[in-house]
């Protein structure tokens, strides 16, 4: 079978988010089950680096006359060691071939994939997105004469309109959209639609059209022949009014080719028993050895080195999807209970002031990073106590699958992808094993601090503590089952001459 995905993010090349995390890992995880995933993504400057042994597959024009160049190439495998951060510095060959959409003017410029240094987002965003969607439809029909996809399966707004340029092509080959995040749906006035080469008369509601606004979001949603989203209980919260960002209505249209698949995490990046970014590598075995983790991650961030003291630990996107103002507000309380607590994030400049100020009034209590760190984000997990998500909505979540992997134990609010993951320690929880962290009901301040209490009641007893530990250890948690099921819905999307070819 021949896939190709489609998404802005591709990590270790480019991440601002999970997202980049999932596109990066699911070409491997389906390898094993017959899946040749080819990645087709945007030409920044660090998906060109990651590109090795780039050739041209050919020139075009875009409907409204923007030259274009798509280069295909194999990607690069990550740097290995402390240093290997997101950059990108060996030469071998991850064994994964790739597109890119070559455009200096389009994707060459200050700032990041989405946005302008000073946080705007980039004025020609629909054009820079829709020339990928546009170049995946190329390639559905035979823009590379020496490999043609049976599939596009394209990832969030950025390829929403793959879809659409399918349909518009008359082309049979079948579109699998995935939603990570409905939040951001790649909105922009009307005007923007003209020139994009898309029929006029799909600028409606019964189309592409949104409370008057091209919405690249709702061109997957309407255009694709299935879709499907990053956990079960997101996908049944879409349909919901207060979780459906407007689009509720199509999705409960569209239940029947809509589903829920949780995401796994990638063994090779994410595991505590080899991740080079530890300073000391452990087991569910060997739990001991994470106090070296912790006082080397005390240290670092000029916190009291202090292996009885809990310490809780955000790493997240500042914004507010991830519930944040509660862990400030509750932040005294942590402190005055004899907790630390270490932010690594980035975003809202509000949330990162009122973090800063945070760190101020508690010096050696309360650390915080503001920035994006990958490695001291595995150092976080490989260190810290608790990794607190009291996300408003989560689609998914990684972080506190992380926290499972790495026995920092998740504190979670009981929402999406979340409340799929973790499981509340109770009595009965804890006496049959299944307990894997704390999780809470309401977004109130006391049922977050009711949950910083009862985890910490929970790290008053270590047996039960490293039995909680252990459970999320050894949880599988990788990619394993979720590429079974992707690949088991690829399969039902395809006509059965082309899974009869043995493709
Ligand atoms: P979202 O995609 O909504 O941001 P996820 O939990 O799915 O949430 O994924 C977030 C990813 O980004 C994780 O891999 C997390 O470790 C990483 N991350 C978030 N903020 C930072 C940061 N400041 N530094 C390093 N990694 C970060
Ligand atoms: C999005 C969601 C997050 C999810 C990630 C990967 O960014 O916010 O919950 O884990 O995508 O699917």
């Amino acid at each position: 079978m021949q896939i190709l995905q489609v998404s802005a993010e591709y990590f270790p090349l480019l991440k601002t988010g999970g997202l980049a995390d999932v596109a990066g890992a699911l070409p491997q995880a389906l390898r094993p089950l017959g899946c040749e995933v080819r990645p087709l993504l945007p030409g920044f400057a660090a998906m060109l680096d990651g590109l090795a042994e780039p050739v041209e597959v050919g020139r075009c024009l875009t409907p409204w006359g923007q030259p274009l160049r798509l280069l295909r190439g194999w990607l690069r495998e990550p740097a290995s060691g402390p240093q290997a951060a997101s950059s990108i510095t060996s030469p071998a060959s991850t064994g994964i071939q790739a597109y890119v959409v070559e455009s200096a003017e389009l994707y060459l410029r200050p700032g990041g994939p989405y946005e302008t240094p000073d946080k705007q987002p980039h004025a020609d965003n629909q054009r820079r997105f829709a020339a990928l969607c546009w170049v995946a439809a190329r390639l559905a029909e035979g823009f590379d004469p020496s490999w043609r996809p049976d599939l596009v399966h394209g990832h969030d707004w950025h390829a929403g309109l793959v879809p659409a340029y399918l349909a518009a092509a008359g082309s049979r080959v079948p579109c699998l959209f995935t939603v990570h995040n409905l939040a951001y749906q790649g909105l922009f006035p009307r005007a923007d639609y003209e020139g994009l080469g898309l029929p006029a008369q799909w600028f409606q509601m019964e189309g592409l059209e949104f409370y008057g606004q091209l919405s690249f979001m709702k061109a997957g949603l309407y255009y694709a022949d299935r879709l499907s989203t990053v956990s079960p209980s997101y996908a049944r919260e879409i349909q919901s009014p207060e979780f459906g960002c407007g689009l509720d209505g199509l999705l409960r249209q569209r239940q029947g080719v809509l589903s829920g698949i949780l995401n796994g995490i990638d063994d090779r990046v994410w595991n505590p028993l080899h991740d080079p970014h530890l300073p000391v590598n452990y087991g569910s075995d060997s739990l001991e050895l994470r106090a070296g983790n912790k006082a080397a991650l005390q240290a670092e961030l000029g916190l009291e080195v202090r292996p009885e003291l809990p310490l809780f630990t955000v790493v997240s996107r500042l914004t507010e999807q991830k519930g944040l103002p509660l862990v400030l507000a509750g932040c005294d309380a942590l402190v005055r209970q004899g907790a630390q607590l270490l932010v690594l994030g980035s975003g809202d400049s509000a949330l990162e002031a009122a973090f800063a100020a945070k760190a101020a009034q508690y010096p050696g209590r309360v650390a915080v990073r503001l920035g994006y760190d990958e490695a001291l984000s595995h150092r976080i997990f490989g260190g810290g106590d608790v990794t607190l998500v009291p996300s408003r909505f989560e689609p998914c979540g990684l972080t506190q699958i992380y926290g499972l992997a790495y026995g920092c134990l998740p504190l979670v609010r009981r929402v999406g992808g979340l409340a799929d993951t973790v499981t509340d320690a109770d009595l009965v929880t804890l006496d049959e094993g299944q307990a894997s962290g704390v999780v809470f009901d309401r977004m109130e301040q006391g049922d977050f601090d009711h949950a910083v209490r009862r985890m910490l009641a929970l790290y008053r007893r270590p047996a039960d503590w490293r039995q909680v530990q252990q459970t999320g250890m050894r949880q599988p948690l990788h990619w394993g089952d979720a590429a079974a099921r992707y690949q088991a819905l690829y399969r039902a999307m395809l006509p059965i001459a082309t899974l009869a070819g043995g493709r």
